[in-house]
């Protein structure tokens, strides 16, 4: 008896065997036709065939807003140096396009280098500021802010309907909690949230009541119409391609207005919709990097090498 049921066992064995590997085989080659178009051009939309598996970790996140950060920039002692501490927030979320523009004629080779590495999606724009704008006490970055806006709009005129987006400007010297990119993602109009370590004060925050925005805790100028920093809202995409119009303006703008004349051109206080936990979380620093002392920096080039800082 035993010896019959041990004899059938191994009579049994090969099959199973042979089973197993056929299913093995089947199971590793399923995925290679999904696979191809994740390692070739990112996003490039290339339509999958139906039979292969989409990878079930990429679903979430392509269903996600993209995150559109403009960010003017100028050529300074520390500004790369302030773009690499950029950079190294942003290459942590995800969906992420970052959107950097130059106050310059051209394209600098520093920026140009320093975006090709960065290691994220990036667009490198460029539009130098009238020198009648260079003075104390006028609004800066508004060409370049506006820059940004307009690639934002050409790219997506000629693709309806619009991809889920939001933007945000984020000044280069700013510091950002990856938390915030996780409120500001989920924006419908226009969201606003406080801003540490800005106007003189350790906070500004909008006053949140009852789910809604009622006024501005803020030490300066409170009777703006929306008292609050460049880095305390985000719009989204579908609100900046509904207003077309919608720049930053010089003519007419008094220092300090900008953030105020661009919202009111596309929302209301009562729309606005308040993130990290009805306005009562700093997620986003003001911080401001201090001067670098070149006391001791040679009139003319002293040193064997050419370094970029
Ligand atoms: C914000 O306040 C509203 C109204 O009081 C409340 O319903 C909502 O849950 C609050 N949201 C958060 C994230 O605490």
């Amino acid at each position: 008896m035993k010896s019959l049921l041990f004899s059938r066992f191994l009579l049994l064995l090969p099959w199973v065997l042979i089973v197993i590997i056929v299913l093995d085989i089947d199971s590793s080659r399923a995925p290679l036709p999904a696979r191809a178009p994740r390692g070739g051009a990112a996003g490039s939309g290339e339509p999958r065939s139906a039979a292969a598996r989409p990878p079930p970790q990429r679903r979430p996140e392509a269903a996600l807003p993209t995150i559109y950060a403009i960010t003017p920039t100028y050529s300074r002692p520390v500004q790369k140096a302030e773009l690499t501490r950029l950079a190294n927030t942003f290459r942590q979320v995800a969906r992420l396009h970052w959107i950097l523009v130059e106050d310059a004629a051209a394209r600098s080779e520093l920026v140009t280098r320093f975006v090709a590495g960065a290691g994220l999606p990036c667009t490198h724009l460029h539009v130098p500021t009238p020198r009648r704008y260079k003075r104390p006490g006028l609004p800066r970055a508004t060409e370049q802010r506006n820059a940004g806006l307009a690639w934002l709009r050409q790219r997506h005129q000629h693709l309806p309907p619009p991809q889920p987006g939001v933007l945000f400007f984020a000044d280069d010297d700013n510091t950002y909690s990856l938390e915030l990119f996780q409120e500001m993602r989920t924006t419908r109009k226009v969201s606003v949230w406080p801003v540490g370590l800005v106007g003189g004060r350790r906070y500004e925050r909008p006053v949140v009541e009852n789910g809604k925005v009622v006024g501005w805790y803020t030490g300066w100028r409170a009777d703006r119409p929306f008292a609050i920093d460049m880095a305390g809202f985000a719009v989204s995409l579908q609100v900046i391609l509904s207003h077309p119009k919608a720049v930053f303006k010089r003519r007419g703008s008094q220092p300090g207005m900008q953030e105020s004349d661009f919202l009111k051109q596309i929302t209301t206080v009562e729309e606005l919709e308040p993130k990290a936990n009805n306005c009562t979380k700093v997620l986003v620093w003001h911080t401001r990097t201090e001067k670098v002392n070149l006391a001791n920096e040679p009139k003319y080039h002293l040193d064997t090498v050419t370094i970029e800082v």
